[in-house]
């Protein structure tokens, strides 16, 4: 199972024997059938998937902002949540991998913080604060759940608040970087426009940048990023 993971979602790129197409094929069955699981196995290693360090993205626009509530949904390991924590943030955090929420737990105290972190899948979550930023970092649902679960996780946000948000492009099918083969869990601009209305302010761009977070997401990679204020 292991192998085929690695094949099919961020794998490294010399495991990537088969077709993009086959890959994209078996990424969505697997992805739809069996989520949790896959995760589960891929947060069972010792070593962080994605490194402890945050994602730069997030961590520059969070710097622009005055430490108040943040939600981060689909947080794995704890990443992005334990650096908001030092930077004095009030973060909730959750994940659908029980296996995610302990190796966040762990960084988390490995750095003398407390982190609120619940398991639970993004469609049933409930937030139990409004919070005033929403930072979905790498949440890459299949395209049929996409709108309802961006669209629930934006009404947790306060009006005034703010959205962090970056994402494999379509355009990063192929590139060897890591992230979902199959073109209904990855994003476009316009994708993301539609999903981030209620977001008054809203500025969604395209960029190629160079990855380099743990095992999984590593070289040159379209993403797609956005900012707004509701
Ligand atoms: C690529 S990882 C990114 C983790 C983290 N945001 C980061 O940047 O390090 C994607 C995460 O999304 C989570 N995920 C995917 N679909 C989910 C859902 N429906 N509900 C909750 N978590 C989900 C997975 O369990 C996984 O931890």
């Amino acid at each position: 199972m292991a192998i085929l993971f690695r094949q099919m979602y961020g794998m490294p790129s010399i495991f990537a024997t088969e077709s993009v197409n086959e890959r994209r094929e078996t990424n969505e069955h697997t992805m739809e059938n069996n989520p949790t699981k896959i995760w589960n196995d891929r947060y069972s290693k010792t070593a962080y998937a994605y490194g402890t360090d945050p994602n730069e993205f997030f961590k520059a626009e969070l710097a622009k902002l005055e430490p108040a509530g943040a939600l981060l949904p689909a947080e794995g390991e704890g990443r992005n949540a334990v650096h908001a924590l030092k930077e004095g943030w009030n973060v909730v955090a959750f994940d659908q991998s029980e296996a995610a929420r302990d190796k966040a737990l762990k960084l988390a105290a490995e750095h003398g913080q407390q982190l609120e972190y619940a398991v639970a899948d993004a469609q049933e979550y409930l937030c139990p604060v409004m919070v005033d930023v929403l930072a979905p970092i790498y949440l890459h649902p299949p395209g049929a759940s996409r709108m309802e679960i961006y669209i629930r996780l934006s009404r947790f946000v306060a009006p005034g608040g703010h959205l962090i948000f970056e994402a494999f492009s379509e355009k990063n099918i192929g590139m060897g970087s890591g992230g979902p083969q199959g073109r209904s869990m990855c994003f476009t601009v316009e994708a993301v426009q539609q999903l981030f209305s209620d977001f008054g302010q809203l500025e969604v761009w395209e960029e190629k940048i160079t990855l380099n977070e743990g095992l999984y997401h590593n070289g040159e990679a379209w993403v797609i990023r956005a900012r707004g204020t509701k």
